[in-house]
């Protein structure tokens, strides 16, 4: 288990403590660890020795990038915080773009992407531990890192844009947004931030193949509904997908 810098802790948004640290192995794994304590809190970290992905992967986590993870104790129920994996995607783009002044797109579920490179990862856990609960999201954000060997996709917002936000300012207006989005949920549900969603969504309209728990759903994607699962209609029918992910077919 992380040791969390106590000395870093401040007081947050919505009472959240925040921890920065200069290294630990995931911001997420420290986060899940303080879940039991019944109180949200954010960790920041320089970097990670053993940043996680999403489907099992890894992440790519040295000096220069925005790792963070924060905890949401919802006032809704797990059913309802379903959407939250895909519009905390919506929540990092509101904040890059309104600090870069970018145009930056989502790959269902929650793959921030810009001109076509990948900018940013979220990994989102629901944590049952020592009688309490929480979701948590990681957020892991290319600003000026170096990007090891041939990682896909992946770019950094100094490379595309030539400039780069200030790491903790970044993370502020994140926190800023995502906070906006837990509380409409919590109040309104998820059908305006879905709408929203699906206007930046590169998905949508597109034939996909959609691969989750192992399974290939081959057809046009539709929609996101609220739970956030993508709509892909194979010609024979509407199927939901909840997890997984969906990657674009050249026809
Ligand atoms: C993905 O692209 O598959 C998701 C990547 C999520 C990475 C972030 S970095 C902060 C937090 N800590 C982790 O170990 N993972 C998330």
């Amino acid at each position: 288990m992380e040791k969390v810098v106590l000395g870093d802790i401040v007081k947050a948004r919505r009472g959240r403590e925040l921890a920065v640290l200069e290294e630990c192995q995931s911001t997420n794994d420290v986060v899940k660890s303080r879940v039991p304590t019944g109180k949200e809190c954010v960790v920041i970290s320089r970097r990670q020795t053993a940043g996680r992905g999403r489907l099992g992967r890894g992440f790519d986590s040295g000096e220069g990038g925005l790792y963070m993870s924060l905890s949401w104790i919802p006032r809704i129920s797990l059913e309802q915080c379903l959407p939250v994996t895909v519009l905390a995607g919506l929540a990092v783009c509101t904040a890059v773009d309104s600090m870069c002044g970018t145009a930056t797109m989502l790959k269902w579920p929650n793959d921030v992407y810009l001109k076509d490179r990948k900018i940013c990862g979220i990994l989102t856990e629901a944590v049952m531990s020592g009688g309490a609960f929480a979701i948590v999201i990681g957020i892991g954000v290319n600003l000026t890192n170096k990007l090891r060997g041939e990682v896909g996709k992946a770019g950094t917002i100094l490379q595309l844009t030539g400039y780069a936000p200030e790491r903790e300012a970044l993370a502020g207006e994140i926190i800023r947004t995502l906070d906006l989005v837990f509380d409409e949920l919590e109040t309104c549900g998820p059908e305006r931030l879905i709408r929203e969603y699906a206007q930046r969504c590169v998905n949508i309209g597109r034939e996909v193949t959609a691969v989750s728990g192992g399974e290939a759903v081959v057809g046009r994607a539709l929609g996101v509904d609220g739970d956030g699962a993508l709509l892909v209609d194979t010609g024979e029918g509407t199927i939901r997908v909840l997890s997984g992910e969906a990657t674009l077919r050249s026809v």
